[in-house]
């Protein structure tokens, strides 16, 4: 995810920048730069990857007194991590970073096009700089006011001009951003972490925020008026910071879902339609089936793939375990295309199966949260998941936004309209408050017996496997997910008061069936939590999600709910929950 600071001062004001960066690092990027403005020049530097490079390639710059800079890390999601598409932006004369998406990107900058402006880049940004260019007659503040009306999305704004030397441009909407003080500096940053220990003074800016610094004299502006600042004292503990207030990343990743599924939504869909700028229709022609192969979550994303593939596009779709499909020496025909799915893009199992599906000449396609990782380097095409670096070990947002591109595909491929409802995804991932309240006062039930059973059918059924994985990589208690209708074929044997059951109910797939399941179980005495929006009275616990008319509104909503109890079942045993023993973030070995 991407990274914001800046800084007005004369106390180094490279090095302040660079240490801004690294206080960022923590949210993953994949390249990075500054601009600086002093005596009305701009120096600008950027660099692909660690920052590092970045301070190695502006070794030479030394630049003293006075100035105000702007940085930026950046992790590609619209365009590659080149060191074109990194921040600052530029115009003629101004230059710009943001955090956010500016969702009418494309229509400002066709608009743009046609008046003869050229475009060097392919993200959203480089539209924010040019159009304030555009905009610009003599009033550089009336110009910037102009430019972030037009802009529709979310966006955190620091913009350098060389027409106004001591000025820097600021807006805020939807995207973090806060300037600190000391006694003679300012700082911005898009969070805590690279202002503390440096500033004293804080202002957290509200949305629709605007306004400018000249000569250091902050103007600040909310809903059209200049106000005034009031600061309040930064807090000092940078490991908290970093968390965002969150307890865990697991936590602050959980709650972040809703806004990154809006990012894997940006550009590839409207009400009419479904878009892959990465893909050719053609490249999926001759196809006549699906071979879908991951390790761990992402399988499970993979299977939820399969339901939906098949489902709205009647494409035969298979998924494989990676480590299963390398050894079993399997069929590859021409006509299968091969998905693979990784959150990381370096599991060696999913690598090595790509690689036998590329060789056997296989079309390839890759479905993966890290652009230039091994597997999207390997594979022939890639949709990228922009789900922003997962911390973690215990994946979550990164499962949503998989299962999301799956969907988005199965609908393209069907040519299926579902969009309004896909739209409606990132509102249903919202975490409510009373919900996690709730969820927090049901896990002290839930932390003794002898295991779980999570239980659901067709796309429940991987989302049952999925809650009992991250119920038992973090609390370490024993769980199994399980197909509902699979239950009286042996594992009802285990049923008694002791063995808990997480039933998955949907209202709007197999309602009745499931139903029985439970009562099924609920009859053996089983202790049995349903998550539905309906009631059902045999069993024990209920958490109520909203009466929604599809299910894969049901599906999301209950996804959020299994992280959350397994996330607090793991705090009330007291394990580290970010960090769980014998589990590792990204597998690189067999
Ligand atoms: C590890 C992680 C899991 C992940 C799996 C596959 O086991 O702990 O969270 O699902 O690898 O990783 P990938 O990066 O390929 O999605």
């Amino acid at each position: 995810m991407c990274g914001i600071v800046g800084y007005i001062g004369n106390n180094n004001i490279k090095k302040q920048l660079l240490d801004g960066l690294k206080e960022l690092e923590y949210r993953g990027y994949d390249s990075a730069g500054f601009s600086i403005l002093k005596d009305g020049e701009i120096y600008s530097y950027k660099a692909v990857g660690k920052i590092t490079n970045l301070a190695q390639k502006a070794k030479d710059f030394e630049i003293d007194g006075e100035a105000l800079g702007i940085a930026h890390t950046r992790w590609a999601t619209h365009g590659k991590p080149t060191e074109i598409n990194a921040h600052p932006h530029f115009a003629e004369f101004s230059a710009v970073v943001h955090n956010g998406i500016i969702e009418n990107y494309q229509s400002i900058k066709q608009k743009l096009q046609k008046e003869g402006i050229e475009f060097l880049s392919q993200t959203d940004t480089e539209t924010i700089v040019k159009l304030f260019e555009y905009h610009l007659k003599n009033d550089s503040f009336e110009a910037f006011k102009q430019t972030i009306n037009e802009l529709h999305g979310a966006y955190a704004i620091l913009l350098l001009t060389k027409k106004e030397p001591d000025t820097m441009f600021f807006a805020k909407m939807g995207s973090p951003l806060l300037i600190a003080k000391n006694d003679d500096e300012i700082f911005f940053a898009s969070s805590d972490a690279p202002v503390i220990g440096k500033a004293k003074e804080v202002i957290y800016l509200e949305d629709g925020d605007y306004g400018y610094i000249k000569d250091k004299k902050i103007h600040l502006f909310r809903d059209n008026k200049e106000i005034n600042l009031s600061w309040t004292t930064l807090p000092q503990n940078k490991e908290f910071a970093k968390k965002e207030g969150f307890r865990f990343f697991m936590e602050k990743e959980i709650y972040e879902q809703s806004s990154v599924l809006q990012e894997t939504l940006m550009g590839r869909i409207d009400e009419n339609g479904i878009y892959f700028e990465e893909i050719d229709k053609d490249f999926f022609e001759g196809i006549r089936d699906i071979t879908i192969c991951a390790c761990g979550t992402s399988y499970h994303a993979g299977m939820v793939g399969s339901y939906l593939i098949q489902r709205n596009a009647r494409i035969k779709t298979n998924v494989e375990i990676g480590s299963e499909f390398r050894y079993k020496n399997p069929i590859l025909n021409k006509d299968t295309l091969f998905i693979v799915i990784s959150q990381s893009g370096e599991t060696a199992d999913t690598l090595e199966a790509l690689k036998m599906a590329k060789n056997a000449g296989l079309k390839t396609l890759a479905i993966c949260n890290v652009d230039n990782s091994s597997i999207v380097r390997l594979a022939n095409k890639t949709l990228l998941t922009r789900a922003g670096i997962e911390k973690g070990v215990a994946s979550t947002k990164a499962f949503a936004t998989q299962v999301m591109v799956l969907w988005l595909l199965a609908n393209y491929l069907g040519n299926k309209n579902e969009n309004n409802i896909i739209m409606q995804v990132s509102k249903v991932c919202k975490v409510n408050d009373k919900l996690h309240e709730k969820i927090k006062r049901l896990s002290k039930r839930y932390l003794h017996g002898h295991g779980f059973f999570f239980i659901g059918r067709d796309v429940f059924y991987p989302l049952a496997l999925e809650g009992a994985l991250k119920l038992k990589e973090i609390s370490y208690l024993h769980a199994e997910g399980y197909p509902a209708g699979e239950m009286k074929h042996g594992p009802i044997a285990l049923a008694d008061p002791e063995l808990y059951t997480i039933a998955l109910l949907s209202k709007n797939l197999l309602f009745e069936k499931t139903k029985s399941n439970i009562e099924e179980l609920s009859s053996r005495d089983s202790t049995i939590l349903t998550i539905s929006s309906q009631e059902i009275e045999t069993t024990d616990d209920f958490i109520k999600i909203n009466s929604t008319n599809h299910y894969m509104l049901e599906f999301y909503e209950m996804m959020v709910i299994t992280q959350l109890l397994a996330m607090e079942i793991s705090i009330r045993l007291g394990n580290d929950v970010d960090m769980p023993r014998n589990l590792a973030k990204s597998v690189t070995v067999e």
